[in-house]
């Protein structure tokens, strides 16, 4: 496989950090750029650290259309992988102009900016919000499409971008549609670190778990499921990362097992956990209680969603290998060290 020199959108964000590491472990050359509205910079050097190398950085903005062209030509990118967005669903419908001017005109700025660098290999951040809520699972890829929220309104809207642009012109897309990324990189020196609070469940165990917050709330006990909690398909970022990276590869002409011109794959693992068998996976993990009680049903909240992996494996030779164990062993590791994520501990600002 050639070196490639790979362009990340939302560089210091949770995945995006995971993924350059992954491609700088297959020998790949990283750049990337973020405006920090939900990251730091600390981030940046933490992956510096564990890839023993430093991934050239700007602090820009999605809209920045100029910024970004320079950027790709400055660095002859190959692929961009774009990350960058806003992803809290209840905020979404809160804000939802924000997050469609920033998720689908922020993307629109970088379609367009790649158009004038030339750089014609793109894998978007997409999400499994974009099934109908009523299709069963495990979900294909040609399962129903209605999000219903503006959020997953966002990624079926900046799908259906790429889909046009890739379809009329020599642009050549991935939309990877994850499920519900969990865990951290195995060194404990990256992971995910929400600002306020956790809107997914694993970062909100852990917060509980480290004393953070006092209890873990479960919305609900009386789905029709075998504990009565809602059963989703946690990823473990090692696995997704991976994933992107056999994404990045297949876009290359010569190395690629042959994609057309724009495929939406799932990224999970074909295997759904109810929110309790994620707590006493965690409670092993941190080999202690974690205090939670039973609470009224959230809005919006399905009852099972679990992904059909075969197409990934398929077109891209990838299937996710890690467990659940191994993503909370690995979600503690990170959370225990790092109480306050990449923020100082306010106790001595260390
Ligand atoms: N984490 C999940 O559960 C999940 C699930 C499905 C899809 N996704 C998608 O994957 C992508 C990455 O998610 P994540 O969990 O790493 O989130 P994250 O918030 O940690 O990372 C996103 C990064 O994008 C940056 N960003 C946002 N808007 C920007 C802009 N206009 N210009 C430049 N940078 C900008 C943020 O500062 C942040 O660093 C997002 O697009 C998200 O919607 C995430």
């Amino acid at each position: 496989m050639p070196s490639l020199t790979v362009a990340l959108t939302g560089a210091a964000g949770y995945i995006a950090s995971h993924v350059a590491v992954a491609l700088f472990e297959r020998g790949h050359s990283v750049v990337g750029f973020d405006n920090f509205s939900n990251s730091s910079p600390k981030s940046l050097e933490r992956v510096a650290q564990i890839a023993d190398t430093h991934m050239p950085f700007e602090q820009l903005d999605l809209a920045d259309t100029d910024g970004i062209e320079a950027f790709l030509r400055a660095h002859q990118v190959d692929a961009v992988i774009h990350f960058a967005g806003l992803k809290a669903v209840g905020e979404s419908t809160e804000q939802p102009l924000r997050y469609h001017e920033n998720n689908v005109g922020g993307s629109l700025s970088l379609l367009r900016a790649m158009e004038n660098a030339g750089v014609r290999h793109l894998v978007f951040s997409s999400s499994a919000t974009v099934y109908h809520p009523d299709e069963a699972s495990p979900l294909r890829e040609d399962a129903s499409l209605g999000p219903i929220n503006p959020y997953g309104a966002t990624k079926l809207m900046v799908e259906q971008i790429i889909g046009d642009v890739a379809t009329y012109s020599d642009l050549r897309a991935i939309n990877l549609r994850y499920f519900n990324p969990v865990g951290a990189h195995p060194s404990g020196l990256i992971g995910e670190d929400p600002v306020g609070t956790p809107n997914n469940l694993m970062p909100f165990i852990m917060q509980v778990a480290v004393g953070r917050r006092e209890q873990l709330n479960i919305f609900g006990d009386d789905y029709d499921t075998p504990d009565g909690t809602p059963i989703r398909d946690y990823i473990h970022v090692m696995d997704l990362a991976e994933g992107h990276v056999a994404a990045v590869e297949a876009l290359h002409p010569t190395t690629g097992p042959g994609v057309d011109n724009v495929e939406a794959i799932n990224l999970g693992t074909g295997v759904g956990s109810s929110v309790k068998e994620v707590l006493a996976a965690a409670e092993q993990a941190v080999d202690h209680p974690i205090p939670h009680q039973v609470v009224e049903r959230r809005a919006g909240d399905g009852t099972v969603s679990y992904a059909d992996p075969g197409r990934a494996e398929a077109l891209l030779g990838w299937r996710a290998t890690r467990t659940m164990a191994d993503a909370c062993v690995d979600h503690w590791r990170w959370q225990e060290r790092n109480p306050h994520g990449f923020a100082p501990d306010p106790a001595t600002d260390e």
